[in-house]
């Protein structure tokens, strides 16, 4: 090996914490450049620091084994606590962040969460989403905007909410009609959409698990503040996937999963009483990007996708 090559590959196995990570980078460089590599080392590495950090004793590393063990035991197909350790450490929303970088004045992008249903019916301008007609009405106008502010028509805006319980369609099947609180829009000419539905509550993360016993230990709470979800795509535009909050909801400061942003928060306004319900409104304007070009994947060789085989 040359020292151009020497000199790359320090680039990409940088220096050790440890004297078994150290070794871990050797054996590495000798099996050749790989994202999987690049991952693992950095892995090690980030792993070697934290236990130099903390010095943690045989029974504190047993407890922190323990811990993942339980997590791995209760993830099955309705329930996937990794997800759930995922999104309350902030690492789902990070990785949305990188994922989905959005020019200034263009709408964030969050994560969608585990409720989207894609095989919602369109419906006409105007309808009402919220098909058992329980709790406090909530009228939402809005507008699809390109960056430069001009409106796009034709844009397809699906929307789905909790409701005013907390709980989405697909959490008690048996209670809520089938498509509560979700719907599926086509802006008019000038990019304009309006619907009706009720106000949701906030809702908090399971805690009966692992992920929750260690939040509880922690003192930090599971709370996600009211909000709706959107999606909305339009030819030639970045697909947004996002929430609307509630920004008088208590929660708004401490989102579990750190999906509040600034741009985000929108007020739910109580209009005048009119002899029924109360009513609230939201107005908003969703900003979509252009689509960018596809782009190269990190690293040359990939060999994320590792076969059940491979990894025994
Ligand atoms: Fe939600």
């Amino acid at each position: 090996m040359n020292g151009q090559q020497d000199g790359a590959q320090r680039d990409r196995f940088p220096k050790a914490v440890s004297t078994q990570a150290e070794e871990f980078s050797r054996r590495l460089e000798t099996m050749g450049q790989s994202r999987l590599a690049a991952a693992a080392q950095a892995a090690v590495q980030g792993l070697h620091a934290l236990i130099t950090e903390l010095r943690p004793s045989s029974d504190e590393f047993r407890q922190a084994i323990d811990f993942l063990t339980e997590v791995g035991h209760y993830a099955d197909a309705r329930r996937q606590e990794w997800v759930l350790l995922a999104d309350v450490m902030g690492m789902s929303s990070l990785i949305e962040d990188q994922n989905s970088p959005r020019p200034h004045g263009a709408t964030p992008n969050t994560v969608a969460g585990p409720f989207y249903r894609s095989d919602v019916p369109e419906m006409p301008l105007g309808g009402n989403i919220s098909r058992d007609r329980k709790g406090e009405l909530l009228e939402v106008t809005g507008r699809v905007v390109a960056l430069a502010g001009e409106g796009l028509g034709g844009a397809v805006v699906e929307v789905w909410q909790a409701n005013a319980e907390g709980l989405y369609e697909n959490q008690e099947p048996d209670r809520q009609p089938e498509f509560n609180l979700r719907g599926r829009f086509r802006t008019d000419s000038q990019g304009h959409f309006r619907f009706t539905t009720v106000k949701p509550k906030g809702y908090s993360l399971p805690s009966d698990g692992p992920v929750g016993q260690l939040m509880s230990a922690l003192g930090l709470g599971l709370e996600r503040p009211a909000h709706l979800h959107f999606r909305v795509s339009a030819d030639g535009f970045e697909t947004l996937t996002t929430h609307i909050f509630d920004r008088s909801d208590p929660a708004i400061d401490r989102d579990a999963i750190f999906g509040v942003k600034p741009e985000l928060m929108a007020e739910f306004r109580l209009l005048p009483p009119n002899g029924g319900k109360r009513t609230y409104a939201l107005d908003l304007n969703l900003v979509l990007c252009p689509q960018r070009r596809d782009e190269q994947p990190l690293g040359g060789d990939d060999r994320w996708h590792v076969s059940a085989a491979t990894t025994t």
